[in-house]
């Protein structure tokens, strides 16, 4: 396995008007193998969409680097896909019109208008949307909006994505209905992921290693834990076997001590 994305010794910080610098990332190290799936984890506040930003080229370090395969990251680049906290679609477009707007912007030039139709009906079906193709932003249910980000981020075909809570402010039944969604395009799909969420059982359904981030002001990973399951991974078998509770304790022992 070979490392593509290596975050040296980063750290973050912003100056505020009445407060100073606010450090906000301590000395933050890691890095994520090709194909890997890796879950960022940690308290509300302590730096999880900053870290993320940093990865995604854009914000930059104020110490350190993130490179991919070697190559410092100094700006954003289409060989890294971001989904957001917040689904950032455009409203006057329809959910197939915003995946195709994405993919004109892009910069790669190398596609037909039919090409770009065609990679977006697919990737709006996988999420199981094309019923909504048609439809504005606005007509869309919040799950569903979500989906269509997801649908846009994977039809960039970037090699790394970065998913800020993709699933987050869902109903449960939404959410574990497109954990599943996401776990099977992830497994389908040989690319890099790196997922920022809040959800213990999230991060254990989906990835192969979980990086806990302490509370700020200087975050750090305070923990890195590899998820033993193998793939493809099923979610029955994962969490009737017989290391899901005691890694979901660990999970949740070490979020608890990292808010402290
Ligand atoms: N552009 C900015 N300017 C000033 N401060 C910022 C900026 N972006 C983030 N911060 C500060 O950095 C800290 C970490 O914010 P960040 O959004 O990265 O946290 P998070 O871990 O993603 O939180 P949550 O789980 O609630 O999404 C916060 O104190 C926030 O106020
Ligand atoms: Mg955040």
């Amino acid at each position: 396995m070979t490392e593509q994305l290596t975050v040296e010794a980063i750290t973050k910080g912003f100056a505020h008007r009445k407060r100073g610098f606010q450090p906000v990332l301590g000395e933050i190290s890691f890095s994520v193998e090709e194909g890997e799936f890796v879950t960022i984890i940690g308290p509300s506040g302590s730096g999880k969409s900053t870290l993320l930003k940093v990865l995604a080229g854009l914000e930059l370090p104020d110490s350190g680097r993130v490179c991919l395969e070697a190559r410092p990251i100094t700006g954003p680049s289409r060989r890294l896909g971001v989904v957001f906290q917040q689904h950032v679609l455009l409203p006057w477009l329809t959910a197939e019109q915003n995946v195709i707007f994405a993919l004109d912007a892009d910069g790669r030039s190398d596609r037909s208008p039919a090409q770009k139709e065609e990679l977006a009906e697919k990737w709006l079906d996988l999420v199981h949307l094309s019923e909504a193709a048609d439809k504005k932003p606005g007509q869309l249910s919040g799950g569903m909006q979500q989906r269509v980000g997801i649908a846009r981020a994977f039809a960039l075909e970037s090699e790394v994505l970065l998913l800020d809570e993709p699933l987050g402010a869902l109903d449960a039944l939404t959410r574990h209905s497109l954990q599943q969604q996401l776990l099977h395009l992830s497994e389908q799909e040989k690319r890099t992921f790196v997922l920022v969420t809040h959800d213990v059982d999230e991060a254990l359904m989906l990835s192969d290693r979980i990086l806990v981030l302490s509370q700020g002001p200087g975050a750090r990973v305070q923990q890195d834990i590899r998820v033993p399951f193998g793939r493809p991974r099923d979610r029955e078998a994962v969490e009737s076997s017989e290391d899901y509770l005691g890694l979901r304790r660990d999970l949740l022992e070490s979020l608890t001590s990292a808010a402290d």
